[in-house]
């Protein structure tokens, strides 16, 4: 992997964005888009851990920080009909929320990108893919802006719904529920058209074997060294995604605190 083109940006040349119109102009400098991005889509924040390997990044308190990897994380969430998650992300992230965020005017110019440019006058669903098991139904992605909704076995049903129905969480139950399982789910029942995976690596690697990916937007963290605390599960390798994809974009590269970071989409 190298960065050829361009030159390498600031992180705070993404602060400020005000409308609908800028957002779709900064991802696709990012991640040199044609227009809005349709079908399966995964955003993955990674290190490169060297030789091509590649390591997800724990999302907590010492993972390094980007605002344009923020950005692309809330484009990929205004883009959603539907957002996939996992309970173990429930528990490893007890604050996280689906709504549309970021510093300044950000939050507003991507609800004014979905609402105006996509014209998505509805709120996502999160699907939250689980075994049911410790899941916690208070958890404030489950009460926040998206539709909540929990997917996952009989067992999971049984001992989940009630509690659930009373705190306004929809449940799902299935003979053997998977990632892929529910793609068609949302897609079927829920008419999803753009669905984005949030799941982490030992989920969503499942849906490279074979690719059921539409588009991967990668967020590659360049530093030499991650605290141990920031480092997640292997995910892939820059020669496997060749592999398995027809379109890679040159990139492009920003420049923050931490350390360098690198912007690129894989596409089918
Ligand atoms: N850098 C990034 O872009 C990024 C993105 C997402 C997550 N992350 C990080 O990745 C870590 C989590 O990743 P992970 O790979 O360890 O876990 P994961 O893949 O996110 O989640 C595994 C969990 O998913 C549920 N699950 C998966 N398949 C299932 C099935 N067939 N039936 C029912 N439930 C199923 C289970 O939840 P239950 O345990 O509830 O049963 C299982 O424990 C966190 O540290 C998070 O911060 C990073």
């Amino acid at each position: 992997m190298g960065f050829v083109g361009g030159r390498v940006r600031r992180d705070d040349e993404i602060l400020g964005l005000e409308t609908g119109a800028g957002v779709a102009a900064a991802a696709a400098r990012m991640f040199d888009l044609a227009g809005p991005l349709r079908g399966v889509l995964h955003g993955t924040s990674l290190w490169n851990a060297g030789a091509g390997m590649l390591t997800t990044l724990a999302i907590n308190e010492h993972s390094p920080s980007c605002h344009h990897d923020f950005f692309a994380l809330n484009y990929l969430r205004a883009s959603a009909d539907a957002i996939i998650t996992t309970g173990k992300i429930l528990r490893c992230e007890p604050q996280l929320v689906h709504c549309l965020a970021g510093p300044g005017q950000q939050s507003e110019a991507l609800a004014d990108y979905r609402r105006r440019i996509l014209g998505k006058t509805t709120p996502p669903v999160t699907l939250v893919l689980t075994s049911g098991e410790g899941l916690d139904l208070e958890h404030p992605v489950l009460h926040s802006w998206t539709r909540p909704l929990v997917y996952t076995t009989h067992d999971g049903h049984w001992a989940l719904d009630s509690r659930a129905a009373d705190c306004g969480v929809e449940v799902i139950a299935d003979t053997e529920p998977s990632l892929q399982r529910a793609i068609t789910l949302l897609r079927r029942e829920f008419g999803a058209a753009t669905i984005v995976i949030e799941a982490g690596p030992s989920t969503s690697r499942q849906l490279y074997e074979p690719p059921a990916v539409d588009h991967l937007l990668l967020s590659l963290f360049q530093g030499p060294k991650l605290p141990a605390q920031a480092e997640g599960g292997h995910f892939s390798t820059f020669s496997r995604l060749r592999t398995q994809f027809a379109q890679a974009t040159e990139g492009s590269a920003i420049s923050t605190p931490d350390g360098d970071w690198f912007f690129q989409r894989f596409s089918r």
